[in-house]
């Protein structure tokens, strides 16, 4: 079959593998190659045994792949092959030299636009997909614009999904934004990419504008997205103490249709491999700036979340008669959220290491995310099991934590359970999807979050 289009992906990520999954689905005028130079990663796409963890992208997979979408190491038969390239590759934060642990370190970035440079065979649309801090694409175009042959158009196209819905986020997306810069040329090229989405999003919703603000608008979402989480976790302090109860207030506040309820709930933090690192890249845009009030007033959102973290810790301390040496602690999810298998930057990684350094043996149960916390923990001197089954993290165990909203955890037996651990028994809800009274009927101390506890002395 002759294809209309053929678009290429540089990186086959949790944000690459599924968005090009959904476009080859929805297009199937178009041949879709998905490149990395992650050999394992790519022999996993081409698998039953997907890299990634998401509902729905299997079978969406499945009906495509090897029809119009393909998965190759090979970036240079990508690249010469396209006439859009899309960009996913990741954008982590820098570790060294000027603006570490705070700017994004575009290295990869970097050199995809010489790969692409050196490859191209003709002229290229290159869609920036992978967050990245605003004026990105400048850096980009005088890369490729040394070229004397070929002609390429940059367009910023940020991702919005959200990991565990990343199907469902795709095919139904609230917008897509594209951006681009506003020369004829410039708007040919993003029409292009809008072509591409008006096969399955209402026109309506593809939001087109200039490329620093498609840039920046990704960077301004998810750091309102995290204030809000950051905001409801400053107030869950305030509640233990004084009796109000933090889920009543999410509600009376989310109920004000100008807030809304959505991203309300508390949490032992967020994580996941967006939120810290574009607040952190905004926070040194800020400060490159000049702007340093700007610059604290994002970073306190980060703030308030490693502060939540310990908070956590210290609360299991405390109410453990201020010590763990020995005592079996549980770990109910070690995800970054539920229906996921990633942990990026989990809270689970950081309760995990300061409970170890208390000296207390670890067991973590969680559904998909076991093969990433083994590789997170890895060289973390402790005593720590890992266990699917979690019947079986919980004998003789002291206390559980719960860190992620796993379903699969609301519908356990808790009197097995009870029955099985040392007692006194504890629950450290760390996101509150539990039956809180009943626990404490069958004979748990419970604490929630934002919530006064329910103990038995
Ligand atoms: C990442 C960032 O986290 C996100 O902010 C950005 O929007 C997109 O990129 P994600 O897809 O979740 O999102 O990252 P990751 O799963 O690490 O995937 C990136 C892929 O790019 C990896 O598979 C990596 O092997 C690949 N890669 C990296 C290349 O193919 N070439 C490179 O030069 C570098
Ligand atoms: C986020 C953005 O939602 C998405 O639009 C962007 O493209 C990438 O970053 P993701 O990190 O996949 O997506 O998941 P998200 O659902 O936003 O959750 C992030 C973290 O916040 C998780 O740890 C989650 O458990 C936590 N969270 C979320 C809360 O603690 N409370 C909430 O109310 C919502």
């Amino acid at each position: 079959m002759e294809f209309e289009k053929v678009i290429a992906c540089i990186g086959a990520g949790y944000v690459g593998g599924p968005t090009m999954a959904v476009i080859a689905y929805k297009c199937p005028q178009y041949k879709v190659i998905v490149v990395d130079i992650n050999k394992e990663r790519i022999d996993r796409w081409n698998s039953d045994n997907l890299p990634v963890y998401e509902p729905g992208l299997d079978e969406i997979v499945k009906q495509v792949r090897e029809k119009n979408l393909f998965f190759s190491t090979d970036v240079e038969s990508a690249i010469k092959e396209a006439q859009i390239i899309f960009v996913s590759v990741n954008t982590p934060t820098k570790e060294y030299g000027v603006g570490a642990g705070m700017a994004a370190d575009l290295k990869y970035w970097e050199k995809s636009a010489r790969d692409i440079l050196k490859y191209a065979n003709s002229d290229k649309i290159v869609v920036e997909k992978s967050t990245v801090p605003v004026k990105t694409a400048e850096a980009i175009e005088r890369i490729l614009s040394t070229s004397d042959k070929y002609k390429f158009e940059v367009i910023s196209n940020p991702e919005f999904l959200a990991e565990g819905t990343a199907i469902n986020d795709l095919l139904y997306p609230d917008r897509v934004l594209i951006g681009s810069r506003e020369t004829p040329s410039g708007i040919k090229a993003r029409e292009e990419i809008v072509k591409i989405y008006e096969n399955w999003v209402p026109r309506e919703k593809i939001i087109t504008s200039n490329i620093w603000s498609s840039e920046l608008a990704k960077l301004a979402a998810n750091a309102f997205l995290a204030q809000r989480i950051s905001s409801i976790n400053a107030l869950t302090p305030l509640c233990e103490i004084t009796g109000a109860d933090i889920e009543e207030i999410a509600y009376a506040v989310g109920t004000d249709s100008r807030i809304g309820n959505k991203f309300l709930k508390p949490s032992v933090g967020f994580g996941g491999s967006c939120f810290k690192k574009d607040i952190l890249n905004l926070t040194y845009i800020c400060k490159y700036y000049g702007l340093d009030e700007v610059a604290d007033y994002w970073l306190k959102i980060v703030e308030i979340n490693e502060y939540q973290k310990n908070r956590f810790v210290l609360r299991i301390l405390e109410e453990m008669f201020n010590t763990l040496s020995g005592k079996k602690i549980a770990l109910f999810g070690f995800a970054f959220k539920a229906n996921t298998n990633d942990t990026r930057e989990s809270a689970a990684i950081t309760i995990a290491k300061k409970l170890v350094e208390e000296r207390a043996i670890l067991s973590i149960t969680d559904p998909k995310a076991l093969e990433n916390a083994k590789k997170d923990l890895e060289g973390v001197e402790g005593e720590i099991y890992y266990t699917e089954d979690p019947y079986e993290a919980v004998k003789d165990a002291d206390a559980i934590a719960v860190i992620t909203e796993w379903d699969l955890f609301k519908n356990l037996d808790y009197e097995k359970i009870y029955s099985l651990m040392r007692k006194p028994a504890f629950i450290f809800d760390g996101r509150n999807i539990l039956d809180h009274k009943k626990l404490f009927e069958i004979g748990f101390n419970v604490y929630p979050l934002g919530k006064p506890p329910l103990k038995h002395f």
